[in-house]
C-alpha cells in the first residue's frame, strides 16, 4: 500500500491537536464516553451541545447535574451512586437551583415561578438544558418571549435593563484602563462586582415596577462608582501635568511678584 503523505500529515496534526488538549482529556468521564457513542437525544445531541456550554467551560459535567458515578461504567447510572436521571418539567427549577440558589429564590417569587404548573417557563425554557450560555439581555427577544404571551412587557423590561447594562460595561472598561496603568482598582472592582451581581438577579422577578424602582437605586450606586473613577482619572491626568505645572506655577508666581513689586513702585 502506498502511503499518502498528506493524510499522514493530517493524522499527525490531529494527534498533536488532541494531545495538546489536556483539559478535555482530564475532564472526560464514563458518562461522556458512553453517551458520546449513542445516537440522537440520548448521546450526540446532549454531548455536543454541552461541549459548547458555559457549564463545560467551568467543568460542570453530566454527573454534576444528573448525578451518578462518572468513574464506573457498570454502576454509573444506579441510584446507589446518586443517579437522579431526567427531571420532570416542574422539577427543573429545583434541579438547577441546587447550584443557582439566589436565582431560584427570585424565580420562585416571580409570576413565572408561581405559574410554573400552569404553563410558566422553567429555567431550561429560556436558557436551554445542555447548550446553556453566559446570560445576557439578548435572551430577552421576541422569538423566545412571545412563545407564550405578547412581547410588549418583555420589551419594556429589556429597555429598562439596557441602560444600566451599558453603564456597567462602560465602567468595566474604564476601571480596566486604570488598572493597566498601575492604579489600585480593587475597591472599585469589588463595588462594581457586587452591584452587577445584585443587578443581574433582578430580571428573574419579571416585575416591571420592581425593576423600575430598583434600577433607579442601581443608577445612583453606579453614579457613585463613576464619580470615583472620574476622580482617579483626574488624578492620573494631574500627576502627569504636575511636573510641568509646578514649573509653570513658579514662573507665574515670579512674574506676578515682579508685577506687584513694579506697580507698588509705580504708586510711590
Ligand atoms: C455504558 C454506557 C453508559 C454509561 C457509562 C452512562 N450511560 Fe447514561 N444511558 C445509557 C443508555 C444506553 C441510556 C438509555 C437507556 C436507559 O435509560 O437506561 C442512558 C440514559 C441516560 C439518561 C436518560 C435517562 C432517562 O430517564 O431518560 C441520562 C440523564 C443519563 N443516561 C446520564 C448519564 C450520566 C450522568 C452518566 C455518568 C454518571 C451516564 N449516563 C453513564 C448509557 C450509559
Ligand atoms: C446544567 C445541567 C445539565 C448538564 C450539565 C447535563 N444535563 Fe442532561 N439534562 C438536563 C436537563 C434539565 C434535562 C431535561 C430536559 C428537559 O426536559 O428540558 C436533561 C436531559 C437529558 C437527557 C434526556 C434526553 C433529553 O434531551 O431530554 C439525556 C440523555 C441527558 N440529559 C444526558 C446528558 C449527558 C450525556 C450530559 C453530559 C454530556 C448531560 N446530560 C449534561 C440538564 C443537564
Ligand atoms: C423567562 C426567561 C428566564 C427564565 C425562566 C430563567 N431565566 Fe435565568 N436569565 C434570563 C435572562 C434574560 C438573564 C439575563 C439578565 C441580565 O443580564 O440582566 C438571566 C440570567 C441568569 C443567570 C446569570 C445571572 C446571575 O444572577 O448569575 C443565571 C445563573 C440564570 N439566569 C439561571 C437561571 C435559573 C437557574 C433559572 C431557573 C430557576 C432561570 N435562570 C430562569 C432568563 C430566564
Ligand atoms: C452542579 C452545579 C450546577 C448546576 C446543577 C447548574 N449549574 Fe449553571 N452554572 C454552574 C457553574 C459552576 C457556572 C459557572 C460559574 C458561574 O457563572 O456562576 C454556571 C453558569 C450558569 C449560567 C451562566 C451564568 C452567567 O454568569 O451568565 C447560566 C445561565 C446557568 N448556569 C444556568 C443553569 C441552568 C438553566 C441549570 C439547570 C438546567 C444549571 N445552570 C444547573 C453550576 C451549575
Ligand atoms: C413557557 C411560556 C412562557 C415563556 C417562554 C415566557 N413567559 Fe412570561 N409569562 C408566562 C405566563 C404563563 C405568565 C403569567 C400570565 C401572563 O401574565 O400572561 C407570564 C408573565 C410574564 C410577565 C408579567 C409579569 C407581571 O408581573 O405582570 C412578564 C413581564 C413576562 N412574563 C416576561 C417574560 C419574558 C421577558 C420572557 C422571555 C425572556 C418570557 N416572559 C417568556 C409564560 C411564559
Amino acid at each position: 500500500m502506498k502511503k499518502n503523505p498528506t493524510l499522514l500529515f493530517f493524522l499527525f496534526a490531529a494527534a498533536l491537536l488532541f494531545s495538546g488538549q489536556p483539559s478535555f482529556a482530564a475532564t472526560t468521564t464514563v458518562c461522556i464516553e458512553c453517551h458520546g457513542d449513542l445516537p440522537g437525544d440520548l448521546g450526540e445531541v446532549p454531548v455536543a451541545e454541552w461541549q459548547t456550554s458555559v457549564h463545560a467551560r467551568y467543568q460542570t459535567s453530566c454527573h454534576d447535574c444528573h448525578g451518578g458515578d462518572p468513574t464506573d461504567y457498570a454502576m454509573a447510572m444506579t441510584a446507589e451512586r446518586g443517579f437522579i436521571g431526567v427531571p420532570e418539567y416542574e422539577d427543573i427549577p429545583a434541579f438547577c437551583g441546587r447550584c443557582h440558589v439566589g436565582v431560584e429564590e427570585d424565580y420562585r417569587e416571580s409570576l413565572h415561578g408561581q405559574v410554573l404548573a400552569f404553563g410558566g417557563p422553567n429555567c431550561a425554557t429560556c436558557h436551554d438544558n445542555h447548550a446553556v450560555q453566559v446570560a445576557t439581555i439578548d435572551l430577552i427577544n421576541e422569538d423566545s418571549c412571545s412563545r407564550c404571551h405578547s412581547y410588549e412587557r418583555p420589551a419594556l423590561i429589556k429597555e429598562e435593563i439596557s441602560a444600566t447594562e451599558t453603564m456597567l460595561s462602560q465602567l468595566e472598561t474604564s476601571i480596566a484602563a486604570l488598572y493597566r496603568v498601575g492604579i489600585d482598582t480593587s475597591r472599585l472592582e469589588d463595588e462594581l462586582f457586587a452591584t452587577r451581581n445584585d443587578f443581574r438577579r433582578l430580571f428573574h422577578s419579571v416585575d416591571i415596577d420592581k425593576i423600575r424602582a430598583q434600577t433607579a437605586q442601581f443608577h445612583s450606586d453606579l453614579e457613585q462608582t463613576k464619580a470615583a473613577v472620574a476622580e482617579l482619572e483626574d488624578t492620573m491626568g494631574q500627576r502627569k501635568l504636575a511636573g510641568g505645572a509646578l514649573v509653570l506655577l513658579l514662573l507665574l508666581g515670579g512674574c506676578i511678584g515682579l508685577l506687584i513689586r513694579r506697580s507698588y513702585h509705580d504708586q510711590e
